[in-house]
């Protein structure tokens, strides 16, 4: 098992009933973590459960629980500590996007998915990195994007939630520094998941060349279990990111932007942006 120390408790991964989290659980049963699966879909978590416990022969939990509920993360915080489960590792994974102009989008959406990427993550990192402080370990892996660089036309609330997702983490990560516990972000671009039909972006320009899930998991457990604190996946995605940090104005970040989020060779829609 790789990583600074070795983890005594279980893994705990968000939307682990699809895409990356998916991926990562596999990859973690595989080296043999512990693991409690979270998601909304209780068949798919249970049928998961159930092939990672017969292949890996790791103990496998899991909990039905919609995380866009506000008070999500305190019950899944209760239901660990009423199950005398101690949790040395926390992927905060589950999220999505929405493509749409701010003016097309359905704020109940905006809204469920900001309680999703940025309030139920906060709480978990909250609730859980002070239960491994105390037991002087842990790693905490947030799951954020490539959007968190610049702003995103067209994905407004998505690119800035991951920001967020951005810097909460990295305060964090500086804030436990020496305690044995860190905090790391791990920016992937676009991936071969659920996530493209759920943004409403399926045969979009930009998916083309998406990574896989496997290989991001890959990069999501290596970079968190390092104890890093950002990691950005993929060359042309360090390359974007380092690219708005340089850029002369935030005008030319947005253009910039606003040129690699457009649907190229798709008939026009007359979306705003
Ligand atoms: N794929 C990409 O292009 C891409 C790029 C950059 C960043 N990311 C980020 O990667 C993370 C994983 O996404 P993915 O690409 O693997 O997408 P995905 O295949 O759609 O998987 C999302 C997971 O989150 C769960 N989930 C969604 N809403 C939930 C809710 N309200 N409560 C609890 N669980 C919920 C889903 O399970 P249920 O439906 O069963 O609840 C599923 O397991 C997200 O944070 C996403 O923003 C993705």
């Amino acid at each position: 098992m790789s990583g600074l120390a070795k983890p005594t408790g279980i893994a705990l991964i968000t939307g682990a009933s699809n895409g990356i989290g998916l991926e990562l659980a596999h990859l973690m049963a595989e080296r043999g973590h512990d693991l409690l699966l979270v998601a909304r879909s209780a068949d798919r978590l249970a049928t998961l459960a159930s092939g990672l416990q017969g292949e890996y022969g790791v103990t496998v939990r899991h909990f039905a629980l919609d995380l866009a509920v506000p008070g999500a993360a305190t019950t899944l915080h209760d239901y660990c500590r009423l199950q005398g489960l101690t949790v040395s590792i926390l992927v905060n994974n589950a999220g999505y996007g929405d493509y749409k102009p701010v003016t097309g989008a359905d704020a109940k959406v905006l809204a469920d998915m900001l309680q999703l990427n940025v309030v139920a993550l906060t709480e978990l990192s909250c609730l859980f990195a002070a239960d491994f402080k105390r037991q002087g370990y842990g790693r905490i892996g947030n799951i954020g994007s490539a959007s968190a660089f610049q702003p995103c036309p067209g994905m407004a609330s998505y690119g800035a939630s991951k920001g967020y997702v951005m810097q909460f983490t990295e305060a964090l990560h500086f804030e436990l520094r020496g305690s044995g516990v860190s905090a790391t972000v791990i920016n992937p671009g676009f991936t071969e998941t659920g996530f493209i039909a759920r943004a409403d972006m399926v045969g979009h320009a930009i998916t083309r060349g998406a990574a896989q899930a496997k290989d991001v998991a890959t990069a999501v457990y290596d970079a968190m279990m390092a104890g890093e604190m950002n990691r950005v996946v993929g060359w042309m995605n360090k390359l974007w990111a380092q690219s708005t940090l340089f850029a002369a104005s935030r005008h030319l970040v947005l253009w910039m932007a606003q040129w690699r989020l457009r649907n190229r060779g798709a008939p026009k829609s007359g979306a705003a942006w």
